[in-house]
């Protein structure tokens, strides 16, 4: 497959959504410099757009590797926390008659803190710029629609399969959204996050299965496939 040819802007919140895409010279700078002048300005113009288009495309197609088994057959998508949508796009582009519903943060934090965030305000994405990344690689309008969580309008229908990598109950509670996901799920869905406390989630949902463990991570995580709430 191609690499996504992704502009300034979109490497830059590639590499804030996934900070693994920073070289050690970027890192250093960060170090030295702070994270405020790190999320304004290095992560803009001291990158390599396109060594970060390849990084980002090899990175996405490793995560659809690790969740494929569960969406073949799969009509109706939920992703939550997407960032800029790379697996989507794959998701989207591999299945041709896939609808993706999406719900995300529309800012950037001037000052990103990575790591488990309690009162979930950290955002890393810019809404315009994932609908034009999904646009411009050609896909139709009617096959995705994005929702801003801060404006608190989400869609309503049942979905198939429900994604949050590296977001929901890696960098903020499960419980902002577990009313909402008792509502969408059926007995049939699937739900696919990555967590730092997998064990609590077997008094939660009736199956749990490990698709993939992060263990030389800062956060040791392990990417679950849930179904049916208990
Ligand atoms: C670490 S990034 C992961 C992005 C992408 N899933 C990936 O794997 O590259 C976490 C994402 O979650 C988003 N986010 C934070 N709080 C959120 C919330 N309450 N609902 C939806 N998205 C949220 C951030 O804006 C950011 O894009």
């Amino acid at each position: 497959m191609d690499s996504f040819n992704l502009n300034r802007k979109l490497a830059q919140l590639a590499l804030l959504q996934r900070i693994e895409l920073a070289d050690r010279k970027l890192m250093e700078k960060r170090k030295i410099f702070g994270r405020y002048l790190f999320s304004k300005i290095f992560s803009k113009y001291f990158i390599n757009t396109k060594k970060i288009s390849e990084e980002y495309t090899k990175i996405m197609i490793n995560e659809l590797n690790t969740i494929k088994k569960y969406t073949a057959n799969k009509k109706s998508f939920l992703s939550i926390g997407a960032g800029i949508g790379g697996l989507e796009l794959l998701i989207l582009k591999t299945f041709s008659d896939v609808h993706i519903s999406f719900i995300e943060k529309n800012y950037v934090s001037s000052k990103i803190r990575y790591g488990w965030d309690d009162l979930n305000r950290e955002g890393y994405n810019d809404l315009d710029l994932l609908d034009k990344f999904l646009e411009s690689n050609e896909i139709s309008k009617k096959r995705y629609q994005i929702f801003d969580f801060d404006k608190k309008i989400f869609p309503t229908n049942k979905f198939d399969v429900l994604l949050s990598i590296y977001s929901l109950d890696y960098h903020y509670d499960f419980e902002v959204y577990s009313n909402y996901l008792k509502k969408v799920m059926t007995k049939d869905s699937i739900l696919i996050f990555d967590t730092i406390r997998p064990k609590y989630f077997e008094n939660v949902f009736e199956r749990i299965e490990i698709l993939k463990e992060d263990s030389n991570t800062v956060h040791k995580s392990k990417r679950i496939a849930c179904s049916v709430f208990k």
